[in-house]
């Protein structure tokens, strides 16, 4: 698909508000007590409704391109493998033995053609049947059928594998996605390869989350780093359902307005985020790859675990390759530990010694004000389809 028209809209957007001294923006400031992020009840709501219901983001094609491969994960405690079965499907399963419930394949990727339980070899087949009981007639009768593994939803779009946490809780996956699928396909993940991975540990996820979205921030807490090409605060928002895409003017903006659109080569002048609800930011553009970062709540609600992808479209393949990767994967992991990471966690300490009643989001922090809607509708017991919030 070509994003070019899409990529002229988006910078025609920003050219105008570069000019202009504007911004896209919502219609006032809200505030949020301070209690949205500290209270236990809130955040075990969100855990239970938002991260253990809808799809999230676990692997990648990347990781599962032939039949046989897997990957084995542990995310908020549940065990997950997702495999790729012969019929070419990505299947996921929880990483518990029918058996006794010992983890079936160590976490990590890798690839079997069968997964042999290491406590009493019981073995499953790449669609989770139990294929085989060890010595079976000292077992005693047992009807395997029914016994396999217990199977996740799992779906497969755009390079991107969605698994829900929940046995039996589907979601379909084109409606959740929206107008999000076409964009995400329109990057070609799905031929890019996963070339790093790193995590990083901070405070309650939605204030990690909030950092995100937020183009506020840039001028004054990323000076020499994203700054340094980035503006603040001159942004487009366009959303699908819950998932944003965020448009960030750089400071040459101006310089291509001059060029003929034609002439534009894409990303020149811009830099596109995109969100997909709950927890993904996609800070890749169309061509070079770039970072993909999952949030997921850590233990408890003053916590939480950042895991940064990187994707290209190809591995490194010479030293200088391998070294330039490193420099780019250390420098946004500095970025974000050392600048937006080690500000969040002023935030979480702010806000529990109870300095300050509630915070607040300008105008500007649209995303941010999008973002909150969404997650007091999914955290919802029963979330009424009626009362979606605008997007
Ligand atoms: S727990 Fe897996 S074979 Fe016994
Ligand atoms: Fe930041």
């Amino acid at each position: 698909m070509d994003y070019a028209d899409t990529y002229n809209h988006i910078l025609e957007r920003l050219i105008t508000h570069a000019r202009e001294g504007t911004t896209d923006s919502a219609e006032g400031i809200t505030r949020m007590p301070a209690d949205y992020y500290l209270d236990p009840d809130i955040w075990q709501r969100e855990v239970d409704n938002i991260f253990k219901r809808l799809p999230l983001l676990l692997g990648f094609t990347s990781e599962l391109r032939d039949s046989g491969q897997y990957k084995a994960v542990k995310i908020m405690g549940v065990p997950v493998i997702m495999i790729r079965s012969k019929d070419g499907r990505v299947r996921a399963f929880l990483n518990a033995c029918r058996h006794r419930g010992a983890a079936v394949l160590k976490e990590g990727t890798g690839k079997c053609a069968r997964m042999v339980c290491p406590y009493h070899a019981w073995a499953y087949n790449d669609r989770g049947v139990l294929v085989t009981v060890n010595d079976a007639p000292k077992f005693g009768d047992l009807d395997t059928e029914g016994e396999g593994l217990t199977e996740l939803p799992c779906a497969e779009r755009a390079g991107l594998i969605f698994v829900g946490l929940t046995p039996g809780y589907e979601t379909d996956i084109d409606a959740y996605l929206g107008g999000m699928l076409p964009e995400l396909e329109s990057l070609e993940i799905a031929h890019w390869e996963l070339c790093a991975t790193q995590s990083l540990t901070t405070a309650n996820w939605k204030m990690a989350h909030d950092g995100y979205v937020d183009g506020y921030h840039i001028a004054s807490l990323h000076p020499t780093t994203i700054g340094a090409f980035s503006q603040s605060n001159v942004l487009t928002f366009d959303a699908w359902g819950p998932h944003q895409r965020i448009g960030f003017a750089h400071h040459n903006i101006l310089d291509v307005a001059e060029q003929a659109p034609a002439d534009r080569t894409l990303n020149d002048g811009l830099t596109v985020i995109r969100t997909v609800f709950p927890n993904i930011s996609l800070a890749v553009q169309h061509g070079s790859g770039g970072l993909i970062s999952q949030l997921y709540p850590g233990p408890e609600p003053g916590t939480s675990i950042t895991i940064q992808n990187f994707l290209a479209p190809k591995k490194p393949e010479t030293p200088e390759e391998e070294q330039m990767l490193k420099m780019q994967t250390d420098m946004l992991y500095a970025v974000v530990r050392d600048e937006d990471y080690a500000t969040v966690d002023t935030v979480q300490e702010g806000l529990q010694s109870g300095a300050i009643p509630d915070v607040l989001f300008g105008k500007s922090e649209l995303g941010n004000q999008r973002l909150h809607d969404w997650i007091a509708h999914y955290s919802e017991d029963q979330p009424d389809p009626a009362n979606r919030p605008n997007p």
